[in-house]
């Protein structure tokens, strides 16, 4: 696998993470087919369009999870696939039809269409909610799918579709792949934080960036958090699609910090934010919990990045979009400038 004439798919080619994947993808020589629910919304595909390589070696693909068959046509043909796609609609009003649903019946469809295209392997990008969106405070890195649907679904914390919708999208595809013997792989990374191509402000950055707009209600999720950098993720999509050995779940995940830890971190670079230092509820002298990324480490991946540097990268390039103020204003809210996410 890995040769420089293979033809791969990318499944959600538009959003932070596939966009970046497909950049990846193209500077090693694929040729990229990626999947867009609209190919002809320019604000949404430009950024793929502007590519080096993208005139020669991409095209766009209409496809939609909640549209039975719809990625048949862009995977025919197709060496491998990255399925990157999920619906991310965290207030949505109906989340079982309009996150769950599109999102395990759209793997399944996908897995359909790489079985009858006989793709040689399927990378799914699955998420850390999948083993970790309970109660904090132990270690993970090898936990079963599926331990926290109970806690997510009686909870209802924020995202709580999205986890669920991840889990159960996981555990379908592994029976499936088992049923057919399907060379299919994991990789299941904890917050994504880094500069990006997209457009719009990218989920994982509402979330990691929560303390600068003070988006308190994902500040849980930071309180003890994991990260890993955009570029470390997609190199590890890229490394683990090209492994003859991979096999299996792997997390990716290279920084475990306390939210303390973090705005200590940010402030000292940011300190026009005025970031605030104390969080209700959360002890000072919480710890870091491991999440473990041993496994893609033993197989011979290394990651690059610090802390800083996703964290700089992520903020530089919201400040560059007009994602994110200069500076922390009082009179607004949660300190964004209007339409930021
Ligand atoms: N970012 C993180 O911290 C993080 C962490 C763990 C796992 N992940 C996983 O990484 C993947 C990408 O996430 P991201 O952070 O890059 O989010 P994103 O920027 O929102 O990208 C998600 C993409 O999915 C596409 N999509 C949404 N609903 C769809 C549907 N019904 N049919 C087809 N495509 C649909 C969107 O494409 P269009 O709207 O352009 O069609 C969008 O480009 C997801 O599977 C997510 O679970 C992300």
């Amino acid at each position: 696998m890995g040769s420089v004439s293979e033809t791969v798919c990318v499944t959600g080619a538009s959003g932070y993470i596939g966009s970046w994947l497909v950049m990846r993808l193209l500077e090693r020589g694929y040729t990229v087919r990626a999947t867009v629910r609209d190919p002809a919304n320019v604000k949404k595909v430009k950024h793929l369009l502007e590519l080096p390589k993208a005139k020669s070696n991409l095209t766009l693909w209409k496809a939609d999870l909640a549209d039975e068959g719809s990625f048949n046509e862009a995977i025919k043909g197709c060496t491998g696939v990255f399925h990157v796609a999920t619906p991310m609609d965290f207030d949505s009003k109906d989340p079982e039809n309009e996150v769950i649903k599109p999102a395990v019946a759209g793997m399944l469809d996908i897995m359909k269409a790489c079985l009858d295209a006989k793709v040689k392997r399927l990378v799914f990008t699955s998420s850390a909610g999948t083993v970790d969106a309970g109660p904090q405070g132990k270690s993970f890195s090898t936990n079963p799918i599926g331990v926290t649907l109970n806690f997510c679904r009686t909870v209802k914390m924020t995202a709580w579709m999205y986890f669920v919708s991840k889990t159960l999208a996981e555990q379908a595809a592994w029976r499936f792949a088992k049923e057919h013997d399907m060379n299919f792989i994991t990789i299941i990374p904890t917050l994504v934080i880094g500069p990006f191509l997209s457009p719009t402000m990218p989920p994982s950055l509402i979330t990691g960036l929560a303390p600068i707009t003070r988006n308190e209600a994902h500040y849980f999720i930071l309180k003890q958090g994991h990260y890993v950098h955009l570029d470390d993720l997609c190199e590890a999509h890229i490394f683990l699609y090209e492994h003859p050995k991979a096999e299996g779940r792997y997390i990716a995940s290279s920084h475990n910090t306390t939210i303390y830890e973090l705005v200590k971190l940010l402030k000292e670079k940011y300190p026009q934010y005025n970031i605030p230092t104390k969080f209700k509820g959360f002890e000072e002298d919480i710890g870091n919990v491991e999440f473990s990324s041993r496994k893609l480490k033993e197989l011979g991946f290394q990651y690059k990045y610090s802390l800083e540097d996703m964290f700089v990268g992520a903020i530089e390039t919201c400040r560059q979009k007009g994602l994110l103020p200069l500076a922390h204003d009082e009179s607004k809210p949660n300190g964004k400038p209007n339409g930021a996410a």
